[in-house]
């Protein structure tokens, strides 16, 4: 007897085989049992048909209830209509744990609260799965990008002494009597790793204490930061592009069940080819305000705005030399207009917004003690980053691509908080 999943179940067919998971849900009437069954795997169908197995195990099946825990053995059959093509002629079923009655989630509709507040079983469900198995695909994607590439990844300390992106959003902690926060980004870190490995990534979590409640918006995310020395304003959006262009076909290649359980059109993500389209702030300025909408130079993109930008590209959309003033302290001027800064955010397409903001960063030392005055930071703690400017600096530059929204984007789903496992908002922190 082979034992085996779901997922590799197209290699049995016709053969007898073993099978251990869980009883999604069943439908029975006097004479059928239909058992649908996953492993994690996937999902399928098994049948049991009264006058074909013995008594003991039609009536067996009576007594499972949602989400007992079995093992099943069948024979392996071709199925067009079943979402992974076969369905399995139960010949025996062994309960390893009959569940509870009530199980919370039944197969009716429940609102996202609820089903939030029961992340912990709502995980088990199709979509919810596929969400978190794309997810696993572009987390390997993005490692085998940069490993491929001779990138080192270098991981950044998560508990900091301060702040890189603006002191408004962090978690502050009690470190043995001193002030300490939770990161919000790695960048800092990536940098110092940039000098001693050339080109390094970090791939962690980052936490931001906004309150924000809008569907991209979460206060704990993972973020990938990869920073690179010798690289300029324009190496960086290259690299970016390709990344992006490689995430999606790999989803695109590995991942086809899963997007047709989300029913994702995929024709939109097929077009995403580098080169991407660009267009500078100042001219995304002038683009909103000939579409009527009251917008200054200086201001903050919203989210309708983003979403209008997008909506003129049919690929993401990079927006470029964004005013010196909107941006972090240590994003380079550009030389020919200081006004603006050498940095890009990349906007995915159809309303997903920003996935990832990059740029040059100043490697001249003079020059950064000069904007972290201007900007009435705090020397004292940046001593060990401006280090590296005293000690062999270089032209360096890097991103950050924010993991969330490229999986909602890529799944085409409407929430954030679906795209990782357990989500941390302003109105959650449970389960
Ligand atoms: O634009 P951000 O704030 O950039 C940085 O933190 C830089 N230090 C990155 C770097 O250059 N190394 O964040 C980068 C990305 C955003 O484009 C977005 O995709 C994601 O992180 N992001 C969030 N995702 C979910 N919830 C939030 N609250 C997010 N804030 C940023
Ligand atoms: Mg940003």
């Amino acid at each position: 007897m082979n034992q085996t999943t779901i997922a590799e179940i197209s290699q049995y067919d016709q053969q007898e085989v073993l099978l251990k998971g869980w009883l999604y849900n069943k439908r029975s009437s006097g004479k059928i049992h239909f058992l649908q069954f996953r492993d994690g795997t996937g999902f399928i169908q098994g049948v049991v048909v009264k006058s074909e197995v013995p008594e003991e195990l039609f009536e067996a099946c009576k007594k499972l209830t949602q989400e007992s825990s079995i093992e099943m053995i069948g024979l392996v059959q071709r199925d067009d209509r079943a979402p992974s093509g076969y369905e399995i002629l139960v010949k025996a079923v062994k309960p390893v744990s009959i569940a509870n009655e009530g199980y919370p989630i039944s197969l009716k509709e429940h609102g996202t609260d609820f089903l939030m507040e029961h992340r912990h079983l709502w995980m088990r469900t199709p979509k919810q799965n596929a969400i978190l198995r794309i997810r696993d695909e572009i987390n390997l994607a993005i490692r085998n990008f940069f490993h491929d590439r001779g990138f080192t990844l270098v991981e950044p300390p998560i508990i900091t002494p301060s702040s890189c992106e603006g002191t408004t959003e962090l978690f502050e902690l009690d470190y043995f009597g001193e002030k300490a926060y939770l990161s919000q980004t790695g960048q800092m870190y990536a940098e110092a790793a940039a000098m001693a490995f050339g080109k390094v990534y970090s791939f962690g979590p980052t936490f931001r204490a906004e309150k924000s409640k809008t569907r991209k918006h979460l206060n704990e995310f993972w973020m990938i930061e990869p920073e690179m020395a010798y690289v300029d304003f324009e190496g960086n959006l290259e690299v970016q592009q390709e990344m992006i262009q490689y995430i999606i076909e790999k989803v695109l290649q590995n991942k086809k069940t899963e997007l047709k359980i989300l029913q994702r059109d995929t024709t939109a993500l097929e077009n995403v080819k580098a080169p991407f389209p660009r267009i500078t702030y100042t001219d995304a300025v002038k683009m909103l305000q000939e579409a009527n909408f009251e917008f200054q130079w200086g201001d903050d993109f919203g989210a309708p705005h983003e979403t209008y930008i997008a909506e003129q590209y049919d690929k993401p959309v990079f927006i470029t030399h964004f005013p010196t003033k909107m941006k972090a302290f240590y994003m380079q001027p550009d030389p020919s207009n200081p006004e603006v800064v050498l940095g890009a955010d990349l906007i995915a397409p159809e309303g997903y917004g920003e996935i990832i903001g990059g740029s040059e960063r100043i490697h001249d030392l003079d020059f950064l003690l000069e904007r972290i005055k201007e900007e009435n930071l705090p020397q004292d703690i940046y001593e060990w980053y401006i280090d590296l400017r005293r000690y062999g600096t270089v032209p360096h530059s890097g991103f950050g691509l924010g993991l969330e929204r490229t999986v909602a984007w890529i799944c085409g789903i409407d929430h954030i908080r679906q795209t990782i496992p357990f989500a941390r908002t302003l109105n959650r922190v449970y389960p």
